[in-house]
């Protein structure tokens, strides 16, 4: 199989990641939870691995990186950790679900007040539209880093606004795309641990600034205070009720430094040119629509298109059982996304590359989607 669905999860991960998760299923208690050689085994682990992905992403704390099973999850702590009756917040159209549902829910609910940054045809924001949705009660704008429909990246330098926080659903992004949460005025950051990172699934995160306050989105068993009848205030045990996935993290852990050792920007260069070779190849076959905006390369690896008219599921399964071609179709719980870009009736096939993905497998994507067209 050629695995072009690397936006949805990776599927071949670095060796040092499965080694270590299973490291850690044989050595590791339960974090936090005991003073025995297993359970300080798995908090120092689990401590390390705060410490690289704070280092990773910017974040000055490492008791300010949260755990969480995958970027939905991180992202649910943080909207409705930070918004309270009365606050309006601003998302954008390219948003996943993970964003709007949670949004959509606050708003149904009568607690929030919600603006939408519109998108073209071609996937692009104006970005001027953030300062003319802004109201005095703006609380938050939640939005994504970029599309997991087209690839294009928002560019929060011109999102972001004094005093009103910025919180960041870098799904699509950590591990592909350098990410500086400081110097991009992130307030809070949240990703998941399988895709670009190349960890394993069920592990993600947020990454807090420090003075930022979230009201605990879950409680619970937190290995210390058990006498209390509240969640303790300490950061993270505040926002991580529960076991934590010991296992997961100990590969997500490996999964940063395999990508340390490698270096981001190799990564970025190659994902991208795959893409672009991709996209080169595909442009002009007769029949074929790409989505998105191809003018900058300064995005993620993804290519999405049509053939014809077909319903996009008719042509990834065209792909996967004679050619051996995995995609992703449908509507990539990116709602919103589809309507701009015209494609809600026949959703899209999304291409996605990944690090350990070749030219020649490239190749063999671009003829198939040519003889299909043909
Ligand atoms: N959110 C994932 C995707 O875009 C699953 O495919």
């Amino acid at each position: 199989m050629i695995y072009l669905d690397n936006a949805a999860t990776t599927l071949k991960k670095p060796q040092t990641v499965i080694d270590a998760v299973i490291t850690a299923m044989n050595t590791a208690g339960n974090a936090s939870r005991g003073a025995h050689g297993s359970s300080l085994t798995a908090s120092r682990m689990v401590y390390d691995a705060r410490v690289k992905i704070a280092e990773f992403f910017g974040c000055k704390r490492p008791d300010h990186v949260v755990f969480t099973a995958n970027s939905t999850e991180a992202l649910n702590i943080a909207i409705n950790g930070v918004l309270s009756k009365g606050d309006h917040v601003i998302t954008t159209d390219l948003e996943h679900n993970s964003v709007l549902r949670p949004l959509y829910r606050l708003e149904d609910e009568g607690v929030i007040k919600l603006s939408v940054v519109k998108a073209d045809k071609l996937g692009r924001v104006n970005y001027e539209d953030f300062a003319t949705l802004l109201q005095p009660n703006t609380k938050a704008i939640v939005c994504t880093h970029a599309s997991n429909l087209t690839g294009n990246l928002l560019d929060l330098n011109q999102i972001r606004h004094e005093g009103i926080l910025l919180i960041v659903d870098a799904s699509q992004t950590a591990g592909s795309v350098p990410i500086d949460m400081e110097a991009l005025g992130i307030d809070i950051l949240c990703f998941t641990g399988h895709k670009g990172l190349m960890g394993p699934q069920g592990t993600g995160g947020m990454c807090i600034r420090e003075g930022v306050e979230i009201r605990p989105f879950k409680v619970g068993g937190s290995g210390i205070w058990s006498y209390e009848r509240h969640q303790p205030e300490e950061m993270p045990t505040r926002l991580e009720a529960g076991t934590l996935n010991s296992h997961g993290i100990a590969g997500l852990s490996a999964a940063v430094d395999y990508l340390n050792l490698v270096g981001l920007e190799t990564i970025a260069n190659k994902e991208c040119s795959l893409a672009r070779m991709f996209y080169e190849g595909v442009k002009t076959i007769e029949g074929v629509t790409v989505y998105g905006d191809f003018s900058d390369w300064n995005r993620t690896a993804i290519v999405t298109l049509n053939l014809h008219d077909w319903d996009s599921a008719i042509t990834a399964d065209e792909l996967a059982e004679t050619y051996g071609i995995a995609t992703r179709a449908g509507a990539h719980c990116a709602p919103r996304m589809h309507q701009a870009l015209g494609t809600v009736e026949q959703g899209a096939v999304r291409f996605s590359f990944s690090w350990f993905n070749t030219e020649e497998e490239v190749q063999t994507a671009i003829e198939a989607v040519k003889e299909l067209a043909e």
